[in-house]
């Protein structure tokens, strides 16, 4: 089992810090992934951090974590409200997805209380700022080393 998990991030996420700091703080994309490296080698993962505005660069990063990764944490930013492709790609790959929304969507307008991902992922999280990627990374460790435990039995 590889011990390097995908911690992904979709459109204007690398705007993060200036991009509407009322909503989403004024932490940067760079300090959240230097947060989420730190927060993985206490829980013995690697993580590769990625952003793109593209939703099938997404798409293929997911289908790369099949044969590379142990599990995914997603930001799919605004795909999140559109994409069955996303759906369908976390679908296709046995991996536990943790969804994360650094804003409570439900607390926001009625567009964002749909998700697309949600069906497909093995939990959510959102509203507790960027240290929710911290707080999905404890999820996903959790996931991954009950799922190892399990397959070692
Ligand atoms: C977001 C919430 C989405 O509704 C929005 O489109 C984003 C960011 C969040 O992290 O709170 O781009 O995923």
């Amino acid at each position: 089992m590889p011990n390097t998990v995908f911690v992904l991030n979709g459109p204007n996420l690398n705007l993060l810090g200036l991009r509407e700091p009322a909503v989403y703080g004024s932490t940067t994309l760079a300090d959240v992934e230097r947060q989420a490296k730190a927060a993985g080698s206490r829980l013995g993962l690697e993580v590769d951090f990625r952003q793109t505005n593209h939703e099938g660069v997404l798409v293929d990063w997911i289908h790369e974590a099949r044969e590379t990764a142990a599990g995914i944490v997603i930001n799919p930013g605004a795909y999140t409200h559109t994409s069955i492709a996303l759906h369908d790609a976390i679908k296709a790959v046995a991996l536990p997805v943790i969804e994360l929304h650094i804003s409570n969507v439900f607390a926001r307008e009625s567009f964002r209380h749909h998700s697309y991902v949600s069906p497909a992922a093995s939990g959510v999280m959102c509203g507790f700022g960027t240290y929710g990627y911290t707080l999905a990374l404890e999820a996903l460790a959790n996931i991954v080393a009950t799922r190892n435990a399990t397959s070692s039995s």
